[in-house]
């Protein structure tokens, strides 16, 4: 018998391919990831089983996640197209690495998503597959299959009997983890309308939000945040946190259209509340202690990182070799960084670090200064020679 692992959410459309693999004549493992999304994965495991899955593994990515692609991506400062802090591209490598381990372990020459054929994520699932276990074969039913719409596929469902939450509509995709949400479909898909607010799932709009201003330290080492005012906390319970906080002050909102990797504009709306306030902070802390031309050099390789990981190219040469290059920057990104919340901006308001390029006594402007400006007079001339 054929053999497919896939990659399962318990929504309509996993939970159809389930059915829909089953009848043309596969064993279907489900593998389910908890990357943050903070569903009921044993409600999950249990529909998978029930909807004729063999065998079901829920594994807790969070740990991996967080160390080895959201803080990666972090210190790298990746940020698509200005506003997409790549939450859902960032969670594809790592659910596309765990579908071909578990492929190899059940033995399964298969292994399948529920992906449509106009987004970027069956790119970046295959795209894994293929740099990761060359041989496995990939299937990807709602591209081939016949449902029409989201109707058609109740109606199979219905039929087959397959377990589905049909209590209402949801007006539209979502897609979330422990760095943020990713939405999209239904009044979105005209990028002229306002994003109604029951669009957003995570964040309070700037007329909700708190009045009065809050601040918070947050400290880095080596580029990694590490302590929030002063107290050491773990990555999942720091995302967590300011996750909430960032949500309560209005922080985090972004509505993007967007160039897909297919060719496609498409309009999407994100909130990332973590991770804008620690974007804010890690580039204040390098504009600190990297000295110009790295810093500079640096704001070209993010724009490329960014762009690898929107593509699906979280393990191929240039990305790897890239992270040697980022993490050689971060020896120094380790300090402090003071920021205010309030009413959906988040600003920098402080910085310090050991590793702090600036010197007062060379920036100021009182009787301290210790600049030597008759210097500047022949520097200068030199640097304006070749224009003369
Ligand atoms: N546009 C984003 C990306 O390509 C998110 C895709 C998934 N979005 C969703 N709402 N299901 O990474």
């Amino acid at each position: 018998m054929k053999k497919v692992v896939l990659a399962y959410s318990g929504g309509l459309d996993t939970s159809v391919c389930v059915k829909w693999l089953k009848d043309r004549g596969y064993e279907v493992v489900c593998f389910i990831a908890d990357v943050g999304q903070g569903d009921n994965f044993s409600l999950v495991r249990k529909r998978a089983l029930k909807t004729g899955a063999s065998k079901v593994y829920v594994k807790d990515l969070k740990k991996e996640f967080i160390s080895g692609f959201i803080f990666p991506a972090l210190c790298a400062n990746a940020v698509y197209e200005g506003k997409y802090f790549l939450a859902t591209a960032l969670s594809r490598p790592l659910i596309g690495k765990y579908l071909v381990d578990i492929a190899k372990k059940e033995g399964a020459g298969y292994i399948a998503h529920g992906c449509t054929g106009k987004g970027n994520d069956q790119v970046r699932i295959e795209v894994t597959a293929a740099i990761l276990a060359p041989k496995l074969k990939v299937v990807a039913p709602v591209r081939v299959w016949e449902f029409k719409s989201r109707e058609e596929e109740m109606d199979y469902a219905r039929e087959k009997k397959i377990p589905v939450d049909i209590t209402r509509r949801k007006p539209y995709s979502l897609d979330k983890n422990i760095w943020g949400v990713s939405i999209e479909c239904g009044v979105l898909e005209d990028p002229w309308k306002e994003p109604p607010d029951d669009a957003y799932q995570m964040t309070k709009s700037v007329a909700r939000a708190a009045s009065a201003p809050k601040y918070i330290e947050i400290c880095f080492e080596q580029g990694i945040p590490c302590y929030i005012n002063g107290k050491y906390v773990e990555g999942e319970e720091l995302l967590k946190r300011l996750n909430k906080l960032g949500g309560d002050y209005g922080v985090g909102r972004s509505d993007l259209v967007e160039s897909r990797l297919v060719g496609i504009k498409s309009r999407e709306v994100y909130e990332a509340p973590a991770a804008v306030i620690l974007s804010e902070a890690h580039r204040a802390l390098e504009n600190l202690v990297l000295d110009r031309d790295l810093l500079h050099f640096k704001e070209m390789i993010s724009l490329k990182y960014s762009e690898l990981i929107y593509n699906g190219l979280w393990y191929s040469p240039l990305k790897l070799a890239l992270d040697k290059f980022i993490s050689q920057t971060q020896k120094k990104v380790t300090g402090t960084v003071r920021l205010k919340l309030h009413k959906g901006n988040c600003s920098v308001v402080g910085r310090r670090s050991d590793y702090s390029l600036y010197k007062k006594e060379l920036a100021t402007y009182s009787k301290e200064d210790k600049f030597d400006q008759s210097l500047a007079e022949g520097f200068i001339k030199i640097w304006a020679m070749p224009f003369k």
